[in-house]
């Protein structure tokens, strides 16, 4: 039978390739272009020489900003309070383009180089699932059969030495990665200890923000109904727009980038309840989600923000985590975004400065929730102060009840 493999062009998907073909399947080798640094040219020739069928490219940038990013920008999604789950976004776009490939190839399996212990594993098998309930799933480094054959490095040397798997000559490095256009993540290895501090050398993407530039780098993002419309700049003393989702989503990316901008570092909950230490480098998320956050300060209604805040928000973003998009309560989650977002429409003034994001202003000219005469200390326009005193007398029974308890409580 034919296997879909998601194929990386590393070690350990060329030795799985090599396995695969050795327990007697015919391979297709699989990959998904999310933006990430790659040279594709160089997978595909690797994947054939080892014995692939057929190398299968599939450019999912496009519907990775519009699918995915962009709904995660409206619903301000973030776990743990800083990761903004560039990897977790991404698995169910490459799950689905995986999915497709292996229906059009007529694969009766799909499998991956994921490992037991991750999060990746489960939100690539559960988004199979549902794509194709039928499929099978190949997940080697889950078979005692691979997983005791090639228990250390050597053994995966061994074998691509004796399979003519060109290795490459760099010296591997001491972390592991995952990158896309959203941003790259660094785990394990010397990352492990959680007190060590990355070496300045392992960030890759986003200038470290002490050599960042002295000049500040200024933009202005349209939205309209929460999604960003126009990244508008100024650099050079030229004058750039980007209108498309794409376009948008990469010039965030690339100012953000050279002005140090989106590095985290944390300690976070795996699904599989294990600890683990990341570290990101997410710059365009970093951007749009504070200037999305900023605009509906300005035109969001107060209770549609704390209802989306408290269920929606918190819940999709564990989902997304937990692989879980492709259910029937992410489904429901995400029915709920676009109306939150009927009145996010404006546009929003920022800078980048030395791993800073800095709102500068932000502006409407269709929302009126924001009246400066009704808020302004310095007219009495608005509601009289002479209401004020009943509204605090309202709120206060149940707070003086609450402070009568204490005090009798106390007392005993
Ligand atoms: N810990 C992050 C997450 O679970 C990043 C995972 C990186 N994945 C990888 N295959 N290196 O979303
Ligand atoms: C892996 O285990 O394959 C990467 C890390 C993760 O999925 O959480």
């Amino acid at each position: 039978g034919k296997v879909c493999l998601a194929y990386s062009g590393g070690l350990d998907t060329s030795i799985i390739l090599a396995w695969l073909l050795e327990q007697g399947y015919e391979v297709v080798a699989f990959m998904a272009n999310v933006g990430q640094e790659e040279d594709f040219d160089a997978a595909r020739e690797k994947a054939l020489k080892i014995g692939a069928t057929k190398y299968v490219l599939v450019d999912c940038r496009e519907d990775f900003v519009k699918e995915i990013l962009f709904p995660a920008v409206q619903v301000n999604a973030v776990y743990e309070d800083v990761y903004l789950l560039g990897t977790s976004l991404a698995r169910p776009i490459i799950a689905k383009a995986q999915i497709d490939v292996a229906k059009q190839e007529g694969c009766f399996a799909v499998s991956h180089g994921c490992t037991g212990k991750g999060n990746d594993q489960i939100r690539f098998e559960l988004g199979f699932y549902a794509l194709k309930p039928d499929v099978e799933v190949i997940a080697p480094w889950r078979l005692p059969e691979f997983f005791e054959r090639f228990a250390g490095r050597n053994d995966l040397l061994d074998y691509a030495a004796q399979k003519g798997i060109p290795v490459a000559q760099t010296k591997s490095k001491p972390w592991s990665t995952d990158e896309n256009q959203a941003h790259i993540s660094y785990e394990a290895g010397i990352l492990e200890d959680p007190d060590t501090t990355p070496p300045k050398d392992m960030w890759k993407l986003i200038v470290d923000p002490t050599d960042a530039p002295d000049t500040p780098q200024d933009l202005t993002i349209e939205f309209s109904r929460g999604l960003p419309v126009k990244l508008s700049y100024s650099k050079g003393g030229k004058d750039f727009a980007a209108t498309k989702p794409l376009d948008i989503f990469q010039a965030a990316s690339n100012l953000g980038r050279a002005n140090g901008v989106g590095r985290i570092d944390i300690v976070e909950d795996r699904y599989i309840n294990l600890k683990s230490r990341g570290c990101y480098e997410q710059a365009p998320l970093t951007v749009l989600r504070k200037a999305h956050v900023d605009l509906e300060g300005l035109t969001l209604d107060k209770e549609v923000r704390a209802l989306r805040d408290q269920f929606v928000s918190p819940n999709y973003s564990r989902l997304l985590y937990n692989g879980s998009y492709f259910s029937p309560e992410c489904e429901y989650i995400r029915s709920m975004i676009q109306p939150s977002q009927e009145t996010v429409n404006g546009q929003v003034r920022m800078r980048l400065y030395k791993g800073n994001a800095i709102v500068l202003g932000r502006s409407s000219s269709t929302e009126n929730l924001y009246d400066p005469t009704e808020s302004s200390m310095d007219e009495l326009t608005g509601f009289s102060p002479i209401d004020t005193s009943g509204f605090i007398a309202i709120q206060a029974i149940r707070i003086k009840k609450y402070g009568e308890s204490k005090k009798a409580k106390n007392q005993d």
